[in-house]
């Protein structure tokens, strides 16, 4: 069979181990590539824009394909411009509208290829892929390392079916990703949550403190705790400490990094959980690194994980059309991150020192560094910029919407007292300053008496269905002030402190009800309502 060949219709139909199933044997293969080597220059320069890779890499020509083996070996592939009769339905960009030609060209279409000859399967690597996941394994530090597609949504999912069974109970941080909470409906997992330490003057949810996570695995039998640091304003738990606590009481240990992923490429950052030796590490790519969206790592370092089930859970919760832009964009750049990073990370952080002093100075606001490990958090990630505005009587949704609306500036995100910055690779000085002129001119123009802090860490309260049945059951919207006592059928957050007041399944008891009342009351900004003036809420019947 030519073409994607048997290998490609097995794995598609799920006939796993078919005899010959990979489509070129590996001595085709390393054929290929060493040919393709000898063509290298010619076919590039006459690929995208024209424009040989030879001046990009002039000492390197014949390694580069060994150092990001997907780039090049797709690189190679496009040059051989094979007539097309297969998806992707765009026939390699000659299909796509005026638009998208105008606006994006027909060479990222190029890249935009299916699982053709010699490209390897995401969902049974044993080629060019399996080279690009074990380069990055080696990069990151991990024993094994799966490319994600489907961003650390996925991988959450994935270290969650594969380290617990269903009805088992997990140790979580009450400030998890709702990937997390939304795992534990489908696989029919039991929370035990800690509830996250507050940072009293920025007013944001930082991460549990070990002590606190040592009373609770100690109480409650579980063997899996699901950890989560930096949170998304860069602050760290001591993630060391807490391992070693979770090796004590014989935990897997999972770590949510999806903040993190450039941490083992500067020795100035905070250190990674791959390196401490984290069962499963999950790292969202796109978040920090410039590397295309929805793109992630799944990092294994743990003996104790089953790698068949991970693998099996991947294919399942995958798409079996990967995006070959995506696993692409991850194989390049964890080339960069290796060659450059160290570098790359050295002038943001010269230049997040900069933004940060240049802030400082502006009456009223207030970026915080590394003075805030005072207060119990562990370790500060500086590249993230967290602008505190209440000094300037502006809430931080207030900041956002005055630089998008009056500056044509777009940050992270807000909350009530803050704005988040991030600097990420490509970023200038003369972008920062536009921005830093913007806070000026926002300080003076639209400063407005103090805010005060004003919220309360709710209780967690007691779960009545676990959170499968109360996705599955059967709900209605009733009055908040009726809601006492019935079982949340919700998420139900509130700004600040931007955590989980009710998780779908649990009692909204009398104290959380006067919680919401009382939020309400002072204009909190409340999520997991189903009118926008907070009066209803879904419950389960
Ligand atoms: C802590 C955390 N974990 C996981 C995710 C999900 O990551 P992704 O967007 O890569 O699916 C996010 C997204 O914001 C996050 O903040």
């Amino acid at each position: 069979m030519s073409g994607r060949g048997a290998g490609w219709l097995a794995h598609q139909h799920g006939v796993l181990g078919v005899t010959g199933s990979s489509p070129v044997a590996p001595t085709i293969l390393i054929y290929i590539f060493i040919r393709d080597m000898a063509q290298f220059g010619r076919a590039l320069g006459s690929g995208p824009r024209g424009r040989g890779f030879e001046s990009h890499y002039p000492d390197q020509e014949n390694k580069m394909d060994k150092r990001i083996p997907l780039f090049f070996a797709l690189k190679n592939y496009i040059d051989k411009k094979r007539p097309a009769f297969h998806m992707p339905g765009h026939h390699r960009g000659k299909g796509i509208h005026k638009y998208l030609k105008e606006l994006w060209g027909e060479n990222v279409f190029l890249f935009d290829i299916t699982e053709v000859e010699g490209m390897d399967y995401l969902h049974k690597p044993e080629g060019v892929i399996q080279e690009a996941q074990e380069l990055a394994a080696k990069a990151f530090g991990a024993k094994k390392t799966f490319f994600l597609i489907n961003g650390s949504t996925v991988g959450n999912l994935v270290m969650l079916v594969s380290t617990l069974n269903p009805q088992d109970k997990v140790v979580l941080q009450r400030n998890s990703h709702r990937s997390i909470i939304g795992g534990l409906a489908v696989f029919d997992l039991i929370p035990v949550y800690i509830q996250s330490e507050i940072h009293e003057y920025t007013g944001i949810p930082w991460g549990i403190k070990p002590e606190t996570y040592e009373e609770v695995v100690r109480n409650n039998g579980t063997k899996v705790s699901f950890i989560t640091s930096p949170n998304y304003y860069g602050m760290c738990e001591n993630i060391e400490y807490i391992l070693k606590i979770g090796r004590k009481y014989n935990q897997i240990m999972l770590l949510d990094e999806a903040h993190g992923v450039h941490f083992p490429f500067n020795s100035k950052l905070p250190v990674s959980g791959i390196k401490l030796g984290y069962d499963m590490v999950v790292q969202s790519a796109h978040k920090t690194l410039p590397s295309l969206t929805q793109t992630s790592y799944l990092h294994i370092n743990g003996e104790n994980i089953d790698m068949d089930r991970v693998f099996d859970a991947l294919t399942f919760l995958e798409s079996s059309s990967p995006s070959y832009l995506f696993m692409v964009s991850l194989d390049v750049v964890r080339y960069q991150m290796e060659t450059e990073g160290e570098k790359i990370w050295n002038e943001i952080l010269d230049l997040a020192e900069y933004t940060r002093n240049e802030i400082n100075k502006i009456d009223g606001l207030y970026c915080f560094g590394k003075e805030i490990l005072k207060d119990g958090i562990y370790d500060l990630d500086l590249t993230k910029i967290t602008v505190n505005t209440k000094n300037i009587g502006l809430t931080g949704f207030e900041v956002e919407e005055i630089l998008n609306k009056d500056y044509n500036i777009e940050i992270e995100l807000s909350d009530s007292y803050n704005i988040l910055i991030f600097l990420t690779p490509g970023i200038k000085k003369e972008e920062i300053d536009i921005l830093i002129n913007a806070l000026k001119d926002i300080s003076i123009k639209k400063r407005k008496s103090s805010i005060t802090n004003n919220f309360v860490v709710p209780e967690i309260p007691p779960i009545a269905a676990t959170p499968k049945e109360a996705f599955l059951r059967e709900k209605e919207v009733i009055e908040l002030t009726k809601a006492k006592g019935r079982i949340s059928g919700k998420i139900v957050s509130a700004y600040p402190p931007g955590l989980p007041i009710l998780v779908p399944g649990e009692v909204i008891t009398e104290n959380i009800l006067n919680y919401i009342i009382d939020l309400k009351s002072k204009g909190a900004n409340l999520q997991g309502f189903m009118d926008k003036d907070y009066n209803f809420i879904k419950v389960l019947k």
